[in-house]
């Protein structure tokens, strides 16, 4: 009897170590593990559209790197919609557009990977991509194949001529698929926040797209032709209500940057802060090759984005604080907070805080800070210097449209 229990344990005892040497060992995209911090790179789209060509994406590619942006932590080179030729080849292959990549898709993500870099491509779920070029409808399996052969990292799978489809269907034959090729490729879901993506997108893809299409306009609205992309302000409006949903391999995705697209210097700030403190991935969409210094000084500000890469993945709330300005507050790791007083006023405003008046609670990260009780020390993010501690009124003024940030740690931490 004592023999048997003994063979008994030496096998369960076996067992468990078996079981637990392959969770260790098992690939992070079969674990859902591909993107445990916000994924950050650079997609064509924004400033391009479907204006690509690969003596372009190679001056990209370049600018990236010599930039500092790939220094910064940006990983993803992603083509948007337009990479393609008008139809399939007689086997049912997706072929790049001969005319605008002469030298084919594989030896592009060559170029990327070279330089460090990864790389990612896009497709619809239905039959057309948005801007009519053959959709991935029918062709999951096949489709994910070729990408895996190019040596693709990141599917961003948009939800153009898919009516008549189920989203969540959709979305997790398309995951399948790419896990079917045994490639880590991260898989950004584009719906617009149609279907509830935060709902069901958790375990079928890293990231989903949580509104319709961004424009480069902070809070009046501006036309494009016959349509009309909504402003930063009316994306940032759609997020508190679903940060619950926000956290690592799973990223609620506000859609890409607009920063060096046109609006103002501080216009450029406040949005991109404010996708920082979300947690949001952070696709620049600007063109690399001739952006002005002060947009590369935003795009690359270690100190916002080591906020929006916190480990933790905690999307900021607001409190609405007096004369009009909101303030954002983002629980980080080590009882640190980030905190963005914000004006999104059109004239200047002053801010006059009393600390001590200040309770900061969010059931979410358990945060329960009296700054009566704990007193932090300062650091203005943008100004990049120490700005004091809580132990004395903050007093600034903050211009329109504008952000302060602080990162807050506890002064005897
Ligand atoms: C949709 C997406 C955009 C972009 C275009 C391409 O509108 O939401 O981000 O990919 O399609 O056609």
């Amino acid at each position: 009897m004592k023999g048997k229990c003994f063979f008994l344990c030496l096998l369960c005892a076996a067992g468990a170590a078996l079981s637990q040497a392959q969770t260790q060992t098992a690939p992070k995209h079969l674990t859902g593990e591909l993107a445990p911090v916000p994924p950050m790179g650079w997609n064509t789209w924004n400033i391009f559209q479907t204006n690509i060509n690969e003596s372009l994406l190679k001056d990209m590619v370049n600018a990236y790197v010599e930039s500092g942006m790939k220094d910064a932590g940006y990983q993803y080179f992603v083509l948007d919609d337009g990479w393609m030729a008008k139809e399939r080849d007689s086997a049912g292959n997706l072929v790049a557009d001969p005319v605008k990549f002469p030298n084919g898709m594989k030896a592009f993500a060559d170029y990327v990977h070279a330089r460090g870099l990864k790389f990612g491509i896009y497709n619809c779920a239905g039959w057309k991509t948005c801007a009519g070029y053959p959709g991935t409808r029918g062709h999951e399996f096949q489709d994910a194949r070729l990408y895996a052969s190019w040596g693709v990292d990141f599917l961003k799978y948009d939800w153009c001529y898919a009516d008549s489809l189920n989203a969540p269907e959709a979305y997790r034959t398309m995951s399948e698929a790419l896990r079917a090729t045994g490639r880590p490729i991260v898989f950004s879901l584009c719906e617009w926040g149609t279907h509830n993506p935060w709902l069901w997108a958790q375990h079928i893809g890293e990231l989903y797209r949580t509104t319709g299409d961004i424009g480069a306009s902070f809070i009046v609205k501006k036309k494009m032709g016959d349509w009309t992309p909504l402003t930063v302000m009316d994306i940032v409006d759609k997020q508190e209500a679903i940060r619950k949903y926000n956290g690592p391999n799973h990223w609620n995705d506000p859609d890409m940057l607009e920063v060096g697209n046109g609006m103002s210097n501080e216009e450029d700030k406040s949005h991109f802060t404010l996708w920082c403190m979300l947690s949001a991935p952070l696709a620049a969409g600007n063109n690399l090759h001739t952006m002005s210094r002060g947009t590369r000084d935003i795009l690359t500000n270690r100190e916002l984005i080591a906020l929006d890469q916190d480990p933790r993945g905690i999307a900021a709330f607001k409190l609405n604080i007096p004369d009009s300005l909101e303030l954002w507050v983002k629980p980080l790791e080590n009882n640190q907070i980030a905190l963005c007083f914000f004006n999104r006023t059109g004239i200047s405003r002053k801010l006059s805080l009393q600390w001590k008046d200040l309770h900061l609670t969010d059931s979410l990260s358990h945060m329960d800070v009296q700054f009566d009780r704990q007193t932090y020390n300062l650091r203005d993010l943008w100004e990049k210097k120490d700005a004091g501690k809580t132990d004395k009124p903050l007093e600034r003024q903050i211009g329109p449209h504008q952000v302060i940030v602080y990162r807050l740690k506890p002064a005897n931490g």
